[in-house]
């Protein structure tokens, strides 16, 4: 994932929202029982206030469910987070609102205000857009350091990055993401998963999907803790009284048998600790796994496996560990599980063994083994570990590179109502789309209604896949300007795509490849995604000038914007011979020069950014015409007038797009 880290960022004199995860537990005298997750968000703390920064922290706290509840006030952690940096940090009575508007604009370089708990508005967990507009305002820099909460598309996780035109990771979610994302993506190898779990805790079926993204990836898997029962009754050894998953005993099979088919080693305990009772003071003893008595409970694996699992380690590069080895919580049962926790941290120091241990549980472990520290990384996320490691693309992770230069493109139908539509039309329009549009990731939907109808038809469609587009923008941001619209409202009322240098506004409105330049400019800089227009008149055709005209419209447009100007584009190839004419540019035509179109971008700024950028086709689009085009290769959707405006019409367009693979 090619997010920026707060490295990249200029921080001096700005207001720097930074989302963190400060749910400490506490005890019942509300006083912080554990402030871990406070001091990992301590160098992108520091760093903001070195850099002159005005800090602003937002986090949940606890699941107070939308009400203010005073017991989970972050009251605890502003004044733990004052005592860690020797600084005042001022809490705000609300996370939003004039007050804490009027707080955010008094403060001064280097000073730091916490908000008050994020929960406390329903609006939150909903992943409200307005919320997150408000929360927004406060800033003008968002960092994120929640990687805990990364896998929620909360507002203020993942909602709230469009607003900003500078987004990063601060050095906890960096980490994150380095060694998982790097663990998952591009492991050094040999790499070795330990998947465990204690008898009482995670169990086989919640894993189901981490342990076969894990035995695609892993050259072996050590198995141990409650896991190791369940994998061992599947191999039909008797596991007495020991907690097994009895109705998982195919997932185990189909476990050993995918490891089977992928060359995956997997290493089952030869032996077990086992207990005479499930509790701290029993009889304990070592057995066998295949002689276990059946009057006792596995409780963790036993020293032979220690062993073999530490030769097996012995030649691995990268290692990631899930889940304990035994019940490590009861003191007598924790031998084993330090033990590994011993061998791994001494391979981390001494071969230079990428270490990551996953978060929860495992973290638990090493910690009370008195080890943290000595690994490469421990991650920070129970929920969002396991998603991540999945390969789930996160809300969290995903909003802070919102250029998205995988190489991947989606389509986009775009419906460019033009001037149509009353606003009591345009809304019933909306309407009808939410329920006919297709809800698919591989095909996004934009409707561009006329200035006046794009709000309230943003309350219709705004928790919809449906995203709104305004059909020009002016360059300025605000003052004596009569009848422009800036960027950053139409960006507050909902506008994610601009439409910039139509044909129709180049030939009646005097727009020339300068003020199109500039209207870019303008729109980037508020986080939003201009959708560029250009394309030959006939006698430019005719004349064989066509690339000619396309090239200096497209060179004019971004001249002098480079990438590092938060550059998310899309482009619209509309030949004005073909826009309302009823004539449609031939599949080949069209082709030829969305090509010639990617050529130019790749001269410009690059191959991958060349490949992520879409092209999207414009002039008498129709369900008749559309599966030619849009089957094309450098075809990525399309800018659509009269057939936008019929819902059928919209909706069989969309259609085809989900139907064609590329
Ligand atoms: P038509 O689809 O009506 O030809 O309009 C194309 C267009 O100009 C979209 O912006």
């Amino acid at each position: 994932m090619n997010t920026l880290t707060v490295d990249s960022l200029e921080l001096k004199g700005k207001k720097v929202l930074v989302r963190c995860d400060f749910n400490v537990p506490l005890d019942d005298d509300l006083k912080i029982r554990d402030d871990k997750r406070i001091v990992d968000a301590l160098p992108t703390i520091k760093k903001v206030i070195k850099d002159g920064g005005k800090l602003i922290l937002m986090s949940h706290f606890g699941r107070p469910k939308g009400q203010v509840v005073p017991e989970m006030s972050l009251k605890p952690v502003a004044e733990r987070l004052g005592e860690l940096i020797k600084k005042k940090v001022t809490l705000t009575p609300d996370c939003i609102g004039e007050e804490v508007k009027a707080i955010a604009d008094g403060m001064k370089d280097g000073d730091v205000v916490l908000l008050e708990n994020l929960r406390f508005h329903a609006e939150e967990e909903a992943g409200d857009e307005e919320f997150a507009a408000q929360l927004a305002e406060l800033g003008e820099v968002y960092l994120s350091d929640a990687f805990g909460v990364c896998h929620r598309a909360h507002a203020s996780v993942s909602i709230i990055a469009k607003y900003f035109t500078q987004v990063a990771s601060g050095y906890l979610l960096r980490n994150e993401i380095e060694y998982i994302g790097g663990a998952m993506k591009d492991p050094k190898r040999p790499l070795a998963t330990i998947l465990a779990g204690n008898l009482a805790g995670n169990k086989i079926s919640s894993k189901i999907d981490v342990i076969m993204k894990l035995i695609d990836i892993s050259d072996k898997i050590f198995i141990g803790g409650g896991i190791a029962n369940t994998m061992l009754l599947a191999q039909g050894i008797e596991v007495g009284k020991s907690l097994v998953e009895a109705d998982k005993v195919d997932v185990a099979l189909e476990i050993l048998k995918k490891a089977k088919e992928k060359g995956t080693k997997i290493l089952l305990p030869p032996d077990m600790l086992c207990g005479k009772e499930f509790k701290n003071e029993t009889e304990l003893k070592y057995c066998d796994t295949d002689k276990q008595d059946k009057e006792w409970i596995a409780m963790g694996i036993g020293p032979k496996t220690v062993q073999q699992y530490k030769d097996e380690l012995a030649d691995c590069k990268t290692v990631i560990w899930n889940g304990p080895m035994s019940v490590f919580e009861f003191p007598n049962f924790a031998k084993e599980t330090f033990e590994i926790a011993q061998v791994i941290a001494d391979y981390t120091k001494g071969s230079g063994l990428i270490s990551i241990i996953g978060g929860g549980d495992t973290a638990a472990a090493v910690k009370t083994a008195g080890l943290d520290g000595q690994y490469s990384h421990i991650s920070t996320g129970g929920g969002a570990a396991m998603e991540y490691m999945e390969g789930k693309k996160l809300p969290g992770i995903a909003c802070l590179s919102p250029k998205g230069f995988d190489g991947r493109r989606k389509f986009l139908i775009a419906g460019n109502w033009k001037m149509n539509k009353t606003p009591r039309e345009a809304i019933k329009f909306a309407k009808e789309l939410k329920k006919a549009m297709p809800n698919d990731d591989n095909v996004e939907i934009m409707a561009a209604p006329v200035f006046n109808s794009i709000y309230p038809v943003y309350q219709e469609l705004k928790k919809t896949h449906i995203d709104i587009g305004s059909q020009d923008v002016f360059w300025e941001t605000s003052g004596a300007f009569t009848g422009e619209v800036p960027a950053k409202m139409l960006k507050l009322t909902g506008v994610k795509y601009c439409i910039i240098g139509h044909s129709e506004r180049r030939q009646y409105f005097c727009e020339t490849d300068q003020t199109v330049n500039k209207k870019i400019r303008a729109v980037l800089k508020e986080g939003l995604v201009p959708v560029i227009c250009v394309g030959e008149k006939l006698e430019q055709r005719e004349a064989e000038i066509e690339k000619d005209v396309v090239k200096g419209q497209i060179k004019g447009a971004l001249s002098g914007i480079e990438i590092k100007d938060n550059l998310n584009i899309v482009i619209a190839y509309e030949p004005v011979w073909a826009i309302g004419t009823g004539k449609t540019a031939t599949p080949e035509q069209a082709q030829e020069m969305h090509e010639y179109i990617r050529e130019l971008l790749k001269g410009i700024y690059g191959e991958l950014f060349a490949a992520s950028t879409r092209i999207l086709y414009g002039g008498s689009l129709n369900a008749g015409n559309a599966k030619d085009l849009l089957s094309r290769k450098d075809i990525d959707g399309g800018l659509i007038g009269g057939a936008s405006l019929k819902k059928d019409d919209f909706k069989a367009i969309a259609d085809i797009a989900r139907g064609i693979e590329k």
